[in-house]
């Protein structure tokens, strides 16, 4: 009986292809190793085990060999795709991951390297001001003074010549404070008081500025806010007078507003100097023509000043026979507000970053 598998020469032809099958696994397991990419490694794959791989070829061969044989044949042909599939998984985990680090690695963010600048804050304007009109006048001689804004109605008001019931008051609306007796603490109307504190704790000559927050009970507008800032200014010496005063305003002015800008006193009252004026400089938005921000008046009033009332010297100690000197005072948020043709001056208090750091 002539069996398929008995022939000799089949079982020859059929005996030097699975004896091929060490190289096929040898060179497979080659080309597995040397395969880069997960793209070349699934090439390699389809050529490994793929329909018209040498393996299917040798698979295909084996229901032409004896039983005997076939399964031999068989399970070496089974052990070698068992061994490719596992080396395919193997170095395929191993491109992947090596992919998916250089990937990593080109879209990586250096973190410790942030392009830009943290910004950084400065001073308000309304400081800014402050801190360059104190260089204005220091540089003159003048020395830098400061006072509560808790006072009492006797320095706020009663020292500054102006007595209870007196009706210069009322152009101050006043916050008082539940202390003490009724209507004897406030928060300060105006930084005049600390001019008061100064005479009575320095002998003259004074050549002295104050600047600080004051308080008014207002209904806040684009020119007022309840709470603002005010530069006194207190000069007593032997034979000071208002053309003293008239000087000092304008060399201030030129130096805060520039050559452009003059100032101008006119008559005025308030019970703390005689004479009295009211200062006011060249408005900064038409330049002295007339415009909405003037009232078509040209001129814009900033504050008030005059000579030290001898009433007021001799309620602070000091002989008004032997010395004299003139004060001012006017609101500082109010010049930066000129200064820098700001419409409305409540934006100043609003904390807007895109406001404040534009200057
Ligand atoms: N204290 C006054 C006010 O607030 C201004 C002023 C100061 C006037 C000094 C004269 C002298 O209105």
């Amino acid at each position: 009986m002539n069996q398929p598998g008995d022939d000799p020469q089949r079982a020859e032809e059929a005996g030097s292809g699975y004896d091929r099958l060490a190289d096929v696994r040898r060179a497979g397991l080659d080309q597995i190793a040397q395969a880069a990419t997960v793209d070349e490694l699934r090439a390699v794959e389809a050529e490994l085990l793929g329909r018209s791989s040498s393996l299917a070829e040798l698979q295909k061969g084996l229901g032409s060999l004896a039983p005997e044989a076939r399964r031999e044949a068989g399970r070496a042909v089974n052990e070698a795709r068992v061994e490719l599939a596992a080396a395919l998984a193997e170095q395929r985990a191993r491109l992947v991951e090596a992919e998916r680090a250089t990937q990593l690695r080109s879209e990586r963010l250096d973190l410790t390297e942030v392009p830009y600048e943290p910004r950084r804050g400065h001073l308000h304007l309304v400081t800014q001001t402050r801190d360059e009109l104190e260089d204005v006048f220091v540089g003159m001689g003048y020395t830098v003074a400061e006072g509560p804004e808790v006072e009492t109605d006797w320095h706020n008001f009663q020292a500054l010549n102006i007595p209870v019931a007196h009706p210069a008051r009322s152009t101050q609306d006043t916050l008082f404070l539940a202390y003490g007796e009724p209507e004897s603490v406030l928060i300060r109307t105006h930084t005049s008081p600390v001019q008061v504190r100064v005479m009575q704790t320095q002998a003259p000559p004074i050549y002295s500025i104050m600047p600080g927050r004051v308080y008014r009970k207002d209904t806040p507008d684009a020119r007022h806010v309840p709470t603002f800032h005010q530069l006194e200014g207190l000069v007593i010496d032997r034979g000071i007078s208002f053309a003293d005063l008239a000087g000092t305003i304008e060399v201030f002015t030129k130096a805060y507003f520039g050559p452009d800008v003059t100032s101008r006193l006119r008559p005025a009252y308030f019970p703390f100097t005689e004479p009295s004026a009211e200062y006011e400089i060249s408005c900064v938005i038409c330049g002295g023509t007339g415009c909405r921000t003037c009232s078509g008046t040209g001129w814009i009033e900033l504050g008030g000043c005059g000579m030290v009332h001898p009433n007021v010297l001799t309620m602070c100690g000091i002989d008004p026979e032997e010395w004299s000197g003139f004060a001012f005072g006017f609101g500082f948020d109010r010049l930066a507000q000129m200064r820098h043709a700001i419409s409305d001056m409540r934006v100043l208090y609003d904390n807007d970053i895109r406001f404040v750091s534009q200057f």
